[in-house]
Formats: C-alpha cells, structure tokens, sequence
C-alpha cells in the first residue's frame, strides 16, 4: 500500500471464490467474457439457449464451468435457473446480462414480430435477469450486475433502428437499477458496457452474406476513430474490471469500449 493507501498489486481483479452468470455465453463476447473470468478464480455459469455450443464452452472451463439452459425472455427460465445455481454452487456474486441478438433493417423496413423479438431478447432479458440477480443478491451481502448494451444505444444508425432502440433502453435501465441498490443500501453495482463493432460469430455472419465483406469490414472499421473493430478481448476485460472489487465506487455508468465511435 502507498501513502495514499492505494494497494500497488492487481488482486483487486480478482475474482477468487466468486459465482458468476454470463448469459449467451455459448458464443462470442459472452464465452470471452467467462473464459476470463474463469482465469481470474471465478466459477461461471454459462446460461444460453444453445446448448451444444453452451456445454463445449462451459467444458472448456473445467470444474470452473457450467451450463444451464436460459431463455432469457421467460420469467421460469430465469426461476429456475437462480434456483439451479444456487443449489449448485450457492449465492450469486456477478451477472453478465450478454445474451443479445442483432437486426439491420430501416424504420421502413421492421416489422412488427422483429421489433419485439429484438425487445423481448435484448431489454425484457436484460429486465428480468437484473430482477431475478437483485432478489437473490440483496440476501447475500451484494454483488455487480453488467449489462452489454451496445454503442449503438447511444450513437444510433439510420440501419438499426430496432436494435438500437433495444440497446438504449438497457442503459436506462442500468442506471435505474443502479440508484434503486443505492438507495436500498444493498450494495449491488449495476453497469453497462457499450461496445462497438466487434470481430464475434454474428458479425462473421454478417460478413459471410455481404455481397462485398472487404468492403462492408471496412465500413464498419471506418466508423471507429481508432481505426479498427474491436476485440472480444477488449469487452472482457471491460467486464473483469466492472465485476472485480477495484471498481467497487462505480455503478450506473455507460462505459464504451468502441475506439472513440461514440465521442
Ligand atoms: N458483436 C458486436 O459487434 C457487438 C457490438 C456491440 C454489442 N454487442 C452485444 O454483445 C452481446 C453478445 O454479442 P455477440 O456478438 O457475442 O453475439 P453471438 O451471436 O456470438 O452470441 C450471442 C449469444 O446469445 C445467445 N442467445 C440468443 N438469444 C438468447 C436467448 N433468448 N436466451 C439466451 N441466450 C440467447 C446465443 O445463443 C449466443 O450464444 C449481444 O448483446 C450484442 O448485442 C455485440
């Protein structure tokens, strides 16, 4: 420690003994958000509605993994998975609410069954997983609550009207989950990471149907200051930071992780 009494060492990005949920994990962002966490000591619960690629993932992580099926827009798929983790491995301390699905189509062009198909999976899934972490978290000495809402959210493209509505909802939410733990004194942090364009599965689907990927990467790229898309990397270890104690004065916030799209 330093005279500031600041601790000079990086156990603060520990995650020792800790229980977490990643949701969508069986892919992308999320099965990069838990392999991290797994590194750093924390037991992770891989919650996904894919369980092929949900069971590899969570195989991958050793004793550190497991999966449980989630649909995350059912109230009892979220019932009973709290109820499975909890008689598995006990109270839980971190939830990733990641699981999300994506559209590219013009406010002319959604129709209706998509806007709330996008709704249902990117904000009613959000809801109920920070409902569904507060009841358990509240009885249990706290924890951190992250929600992957998207740059989108908050620079929209005229292409993305619904999934971009979706993600600014969930950065609302955030942060009136974040002051309703305040206020109550529950000690439950609740953020959002908002990343930009992202090298994951449905991006490289994206891609793969493009009539010309070189040049639709390169819009994409183009629209990051920094120069590039970004990396699965960089959004987990956005995440380690806001699940680990070091950021334990940080909640509400709307953290971009986009190489400057949206300044
Ligand atoms: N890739 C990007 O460029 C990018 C950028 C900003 C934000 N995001 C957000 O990051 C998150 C992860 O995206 P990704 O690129 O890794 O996508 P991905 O398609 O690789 O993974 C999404 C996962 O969510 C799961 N899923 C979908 N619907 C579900 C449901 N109803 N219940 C439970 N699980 C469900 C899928 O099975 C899949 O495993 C999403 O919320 C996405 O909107 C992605």
């Amino acid at each position: 420690m330093n005279r500031e009494g600041v601790t000079m060492h990086s156990t603060e990005q520990s995650l020792a003994g800790k229980i977490a949920i990643v949701t969508g994990a069986a892919s992308g962002i999320g099965a990069g958000i838990a392999g991290l966490f797994a590194v750093h000591g924390c037991r992770v619960v891989i919650a996904d509605i894919d369980k092929v690629a949900g069971q590899t993932t969570a195989q991958e992580l050793g004793e550190n993994g497991l999966f449980c099926h989630l649909d995350v827009t059912s109230e009892e798929s979220w019932r009973q998975l709290m109820a499975r983790v909890n008689e598995h491995w006990g109270a839980l301390d971190i939830l990733v609410n990641n699981a999300g699905i994506g559209s590219a189509e013009s406010i002319e062009d959604v129709d209706i069954a998509l806007w709330q198909q996008i709704l249902a999976v990117n904000t009613t899934g959000v809801f109920l997983g920070c409902r569904s972490a507060i009841q358990s978290m509240k009885h249990s000495g706290g924890g951190s609550i992250i929600n992957i809402s998207s740059a989108l959210g908050l620079r929209p493209l005229s292409s993305t009207p619904a999934y971009g509505a979706s993600k600014a909802a969930v950065v609302n939410l955030t942060k009136s989950t974040a002051l309703q733990c305040a206020e109550k004194g529950y000690q439950i942090r609740c953020n959002a990471i908002n990343p930009g364009f992202i090298r994951t599965p449905l991006l490289e689907n994206a891609l793969a149907v493009a009539e010309d990927p070189d040049a639709l990467l390169k819009g994409y790229s183009d629209l990051h200051p920094m120069g590039s898309i970004g990396s699965i990397e960089d959004v987990a270890q956005a995440a380690l930071f806001l699940a680990a104690d070091g950021s334990r004065f940080i909640t509400g916030i709307a953290m971009p992780v986009d190489g400057g799209m949206t300044i």
